[in-house]
């Protein structure tokens, strides 16, 4: 066993907000045919390559998403956060990404900003490290590798 298997492998919170269990049969043209359990499996092996360990999950409830976010601090080495609705709404979001003091990546599956007016403001990035829109699943790949690179150079 090399030393790098021998060691814990740091813990990405991959956190998905209201709606995103419905991918797939919610608005296919704009989210893709693809579901919630592609999209688990996609970033599962995307962290395996990556040397990351990652935890997935959705809610609908805006309290159980503060909560999810409020468990990273002291547990995850960094989380990307697709907050769908509750983005654009949410202050209460806001300062629990603000209050837990890691990296954040918020990743959008559709361009926000080529859309409706109002989804082109996102309380979500005030908290944000950074932000990827518009690449599907391949957001977050890309929020992985992100990850994996800042918490590189934080060990
Ligand atoms: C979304 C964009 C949001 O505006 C929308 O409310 C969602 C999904 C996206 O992934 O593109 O539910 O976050």
């Amino acid at each position: 066993m090399c030393y790098r298997q021998a060691m814990a492998l740091p813990l990405i919170a991959v956190l998905n907000g209201p709606n995103l269990n419905m991918l797939g049969l919610r608005e296919p043209e704009i989210y893709s045919a693809q579901t919630l359990d592609d999209l688990e499996a996609y970033c599962a092996e995307a962290a395996e390559s990556l040397d990351l360990a990652i935890d997935f999950r959705q809610t609908n409830g805006e309290g159980e998403l503060i909560s999810w976010v409020q468990e990273c601090r002291g547990r995850a080495a960094g989380l990307i956060i697709n907050p769908a609705g509750y983005t654009h709404t949410s202050v209460a979001l806001m300062d629990a990404l603000l209050a837990i003091d890691l990296p954040v990546i918020e990743v959008h599956l559709s361009n926000i900003h080529r859309r409706e007016s109002f989804r082109r403001h996102s309380y979500a990035s005030r908290a944000a490290t950074g932000v990827i829109c518009g690449l599907g699943f391949t957001g977050y790949r890309l929020a992985l590798t992100a990850l994996a690179d800042i918490v590189e150079v934080e060990q």
